[in-house]
C-alpha cells in the first residue's frame, strides 16, 4: 500500500487522503488532505512562476519582504462574518499562546508597517510571496494551502497607486503569454456601495457586514442573500437598491444611479482613463458585483477572471485605508492584491502555456576506473569554481552515464579514463553534435 497509494503531487492536484500511520506502522505517503509535496518537476515550475513574480516586481520597482507563517491569531481576527476567518488553521502553542498559520498576508504586512514606524518612507511598496493556510472546501484551483504573490502599496491615498497595482498584474499575464482575450479584471470601489447604503440613511456600522454577505453574490441565490441583507435589519426597498446597482456593468449607467458628484464614480473613471495612459484598459472592466470577501476593504476593489468562466479569481486586492486603526495605530492608506500560484497553473495548463522546463546541467564528469575518481572529483571542483553546473557520476556503466546525459539534458560529457589522464587529458564529448576531443584537464573551460 505504501507505493501504490496514486499520489498526484502537481502544482494544483494532489487531493490525497491525509497522512496517517496504520496498525501496521506503514506510513500514509500521502501529504494531508489540500496540501502538495514538490518533487523536482514540480518545484521548477513553481520556481519559474516565482521568477515571473518577482521580475515584476523589480520592473514595478516594488521591495521584497518576508514574514512567518505562524502568525497570532489576535491578527485575524475580525467580527464581518468572513469566510477567511472561519477557515483558519488555529492553534494553542506549547506556551499557552494562541496562534495560526495564516490565511492571508495582508495584516502581517500591516502589523510590520506598523512595528516600523516613523522609520519607513512612503509611500512604501512592498512585495513577498509565501504559503497561505485555509481550511477550505477544496474545488478546482482552492486549496489548503497555497503560494500567494503580493504586491502592496502604503501611503498613496489616490488612485494611481491601484493604476500601478494593475500594471503589474498585466505584465505578468504578459510574461506569461496570456492575452487580454482570455482573462480580464473586474474593477469596482466599495464606495458604489457605500453610496447606496447613504441613499438609504443605512448606519455605517453596517457597512463591513453588508460587504461580506453581498460578495457571496455568486454563490448563493440572490434569495439567499436577501434574506441575509434583511437579518441585519436593511429595509427590503434597501436590498432592492443594493442588488439593482451590483447588476451594473456600465460606469455611465452607474453614474446615472449614483449622480456624478460621488466618489465612487470620479475615483473609478480616473482609474479608467489611467488604464487607457498605461496602455491596458483591454484588459479591465468596470462590474459592480465586485464587492470582495475580506472585511477591510474600503475603495477600489478588484479581481482577475478567466473569460471562459471556468476557473476561481485569479487574483483579488484592494484598497483598505482603515486597516491599521482596527490594531490601534494611525490609519496609512494602503492597497494592494494577492495573487495565488494554483488558478494561474490550472489556466496556463489549460491554455497550452505551461513552459517545458527539463533539467539543465552543463557537464557530467564520468571516472571509467575507480582509481580516477579523486582526479574526478579535482575536475568537477574546478569546473564549478568556473560556474558550470557539474553532475559527478560514480560507479556506473558507461552506457547508463550516456542515457543519464540525455535524461538530464547535459551539454559535455568529460570521460576521465586511464590512457588520456596519463598525459594529463581528459575526453570530451559534446552532446548536440556528437563531436569527440581530448583536452588538457587543466584547460578545460
Ligand atoms: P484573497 O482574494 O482571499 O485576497 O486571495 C487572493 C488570491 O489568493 C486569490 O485570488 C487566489 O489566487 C489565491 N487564493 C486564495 N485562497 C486560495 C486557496 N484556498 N487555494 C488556492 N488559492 C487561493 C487576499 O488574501 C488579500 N489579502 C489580498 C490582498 C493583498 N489585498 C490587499 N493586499
Amino acid at each position: 500500500r505504501l507505493f501504490s497509494s496514486a499520489s498526484s503531487s502537481t502544482l494544483t492536484h494532489g487531493d490525497a487522503a491525509s497522512a496517517h500511520v496504520d496498525g501496521d506502522g506503514v506510513v500514509d505517503v500521502n501529504p494531508p488532505r489540500g496540501t502538495r509535496d514538490f518533487p523536482p518537476e514540480e518545484m521548477r515550475l513553481r520556481t519559474w512562476l516565482f521568477d515571473q513574480f518577482r521580475e515584476v516586481s523589480r520592473l514595478m520597482a516594488f521591495e521584497e519582504v518576508d514574514f512567518p507563517v505562524l502568525e497570532s491569531e489576535a491578527l485575524f481576527i475580525r467580527k464581518a462574518g468572513e469566510e477567511i476567518t472561519q477557515q483558519l488553521y488555529n492553534f494553542e502553542d506549547k506556551g499557552g499562546r494562541r496562534v495560526v498559520l495564516r490565511p492571508e498576508i495582508t495584516p502581517s504586512l500591516a502589523r510590520l508597517v506598523i512595528k516600523q514606524g516613523k522609520s519607513v518612507s512612503l509611500p512604501l511598496k512592498w512585495f513577498t510571496i509565501g504559503q497561505c493556510w485555509r481550511y477550505e472546501r477544496m474545488t478546482r484551483g482552492r486549496r489548503r494551502e497555497h503560494y500567494q504573490w503580493n504586491m502592496d502599496i502604503f501611503g498613496v491615498p489616490k488612485v494611481q497607486a491601484e493604476a500601478e497595482l494593475l500594471q503589474a498584474i498585466v505584465l505578468l499575464f504578459q510574461r506569461l503569454g496570456i492575452p487580454s482575450s482570455d482573462v480580464g479584471i473586474r474593477v469596482s470601489s466599495r464606495k458604489v456601495l457605500q453610496a447606496v447604503l447613504n441613499m438609504y440613511s443605512i448606519p455605517e456600522h453596517l457597512f463591513t457586514e453588508v460587504c461580506v454577505i453581498v460578495d457571496k453574490l455568486g454563490k448563493l441565490t440572490r434569495e439567499e442573500i436577501e434574506k441575509e441583507l434583511m437579518s441585519t435589519g436593511l429595509s427590503s426597498e434597501a436590498v432592492q437598491g443594493i442588488i439593482e446597482v451590483l447588476s451594473l456593468k456600465s460606469l455611465s449607467k452607474l453614474e446615472e444611479v449614483l449622480g456624478s458628484g460621488v466618489e465612487a464614480v470620479a475615483d473609478l473613471k480616473k482609474l479608467f482613463s489611467f488604464a487607457e495612459q498605461y496602455g491596458y484598459a483591454d484588459w479591465i472592466c468596470f462590474d459592480a458585483s465586485v464587492v470582495r470577501g475580506l472585511a477591510y476593504y474600503t475603495g477600489i476593489v478588484f479581481e482577475a477572471f478567466d473569460r471562459e468562466g471556468k476557473l476561481r479569481a485569479i487574483c483579488g486586492g484592494g484598497r483598505y485605508d482603515r486597516l491599521l486603526s482596527t490594531f490601534g495605530s494611525e490609519d496609512i492608506p494602503a492597497c494592494g492584491f494577492g495573487f495565488g500560484d494554483a488558478v494561474i497553473v490550472e489556466l496556463l495548463k489549460e491554455k497550452g502555456l505551461l513552459p517545458d522546463m527539463p533539467r539543465q546541467i552543463d557537464d557530467i564528469v564520468f571516472p571509467l576506473d575507480e582509481e580516477l575518481e579523486g582526479p574526478a572529483s579535482s575536475i568537477a571542483s574546478s569546473l564549478r569554481k568556473k560556474g558550470r553546473a557539474v553532475d559527478l557520476v560514480e560507479d556506473k556503466r558507461l552506457k547508463w552515464v550516456f542515457k543519464h546525459a540525455e535524461r538530464i539534458n547535459a551539454s559535455r560529457l568529460i570521460l576521465v579514463g586511464n590512457s588520456e589522464w596519463e598525459r594529463g587529458m581528459v575526453r570530451v564529448k559534446i552532446l548536440s553534435t556528437r563531436e569527440e576531443f581530448e583536452v588538457k584537464a587543466g584547460e578545460l573551460e
